[in-house]
C-alpha cells in the first residue's frame, strides 16, 4: 500500500531574520507565503523567539492571516501560550529555547520537570487543544521523551533531526538515523503524530523520508540558503521532489 505524501513545513524565519537585521518591510514575508504556497508547501512554519531575532509579532499575525495553514513554535511560557491564543494558528510546537543558542540545539527536556511543572505543560496543552491548536513536542528521538510526551496530553510529536544532520556522512550516520527509525515506529505504536525536522537538506533528507511514519518534515535553513541562488520556488521544488520521490 503507498504511503501518504509526506507533508513539508516551510519554515520563513530566516526571511524574517534579513528583513530584522535592518528593520525594513522586505524581504516581503506574505510575499514568501505566497510563493511556497504556490510551489506546494503544505504549511508554513514560523517560531516567534522570546528574543524576537526574527519573526516579530506582526509579522507572526499577518502570516496567519495569509498561511492556509499555519505551524507556530514557541517556548512554553505563559505569555507565549496566551499569544498563540490570540494567533490560533492550525498547530502548535512547543520547542525549548536559550537565548544563546543560534538555533535550538536540542529536543525539550521533559524527564526534568517537577510535578509541578508538569501539570502546568499540561494544563497548557490542554487549553491549546480545546482552542482547536494542534499541539506538538519537539523532543530528541528517545522512547522516554516520547512516552512523556504522550503523559503530558500532546497527539504530536516533532523528533529532532539535527543529531542525524551533524553525523550524516561519519561512521555515525546509521546509529543516528536508527534512534530515528526506533523512535518514529515506537511512537507511532502508541498514537502519536510523527513530524521531524531541524538540519534537513537536499542531501540528508531522502533518508528521513524513507522512514515509516513520517507525518511532516520542517525544513527552514537549507531552503532559504538555496533560495538565495536559485529563488523560494525552486529550492522548495526541489526539496519536494525528493519527498516525492524517496521509496
Ligand atoms: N523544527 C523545529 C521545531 C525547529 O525549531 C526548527 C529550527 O528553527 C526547524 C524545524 C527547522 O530547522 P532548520 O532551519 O535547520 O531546517
Amino acid at each position: 500500500m503507498k504511503k501518504n505524501r509526506i507533508r513539508l513545513g516551510v519554515n520563513l524565519d530566516h526571511i524574517a531574520f534579513i528583513k530584522k537585521s535592518r528593520d525594513t518591510l522586505y524581504p516581503n514575508l506574505i510575499d514568501a507565503v505566497k510563493i511556497a504556497e504556490d510551489a506546494g508547501a503544505d504549511l508554513i512554519t514560523i517560531h516567534l523567539r522570546e528574543d524576537r531575532r526574527h519573526i516579530q509579532d506582526l509579522d507572526a499575525q499577518q502570516i496567519r492571516d495569509h498561511a492556509k495553514i499555519l505551524n507556530f513554535e514557541m517556548a512554553h511560557t505563559e505569555e507565549m501560550v496566551n499569544f498563540a491564543l490570540t494567533l490560533k494558528p492550525n498547530y502548535c510546537c512547543i520547542v525549548p529555547e536559550k537565548r544563546e543558542e543560534k538555533t535550538t540545539e536540542g529536543g525539550l527536556n521533559l524527564k526534568d520537570l517537577d510535578k509541578n511543572s508538569k501539570e502546568v505543560f499540561k494544563k497548557n496543552i490542554d487549553i491549546l487543544n480545546k482552542a482547536g491548536i494542534k499541539v506538538s513536542l519537539f523532543i530528541d528521538p528517545n522512547k522516554e521523551s516520547i512516552i512523556l510526551s504522550k503523559e503530558l496530553g500532546a497527539e504530536l510529536i516533532e523528533l529532532h533531526t539535527g543529531h542525524y544532520a551533524n553525523k550524516f556522512n561519519t561512521i555515525d550516520e546509521f546509529e543516528a538515523l536508527d534512534e530515528l527509525t526506533q523512535s518514529a515506529s515506537y511512537a507511532n505504536s502508541i498514537g502519536l503524530t510523527v513530524n521531524v525536522g531541524h538540519g534537513l537538506n537536499v542531501e540528508n533528507l531522502g533518508q528521513i523520508c524513507s522512514i515509516p511514519h513520517i507525518n511532516e518534515v520542517n525544513i527552514g535553513h537549507s531552503i532559504i540558503s538555496q533560495a538565495v541562488f536559485t529563488g523560494l520556488k525552486d529550492a522548495i521544488l526541489k526539496i519536494l521532489s525528493i519527498i516525492n520521490n524517496h521509496d
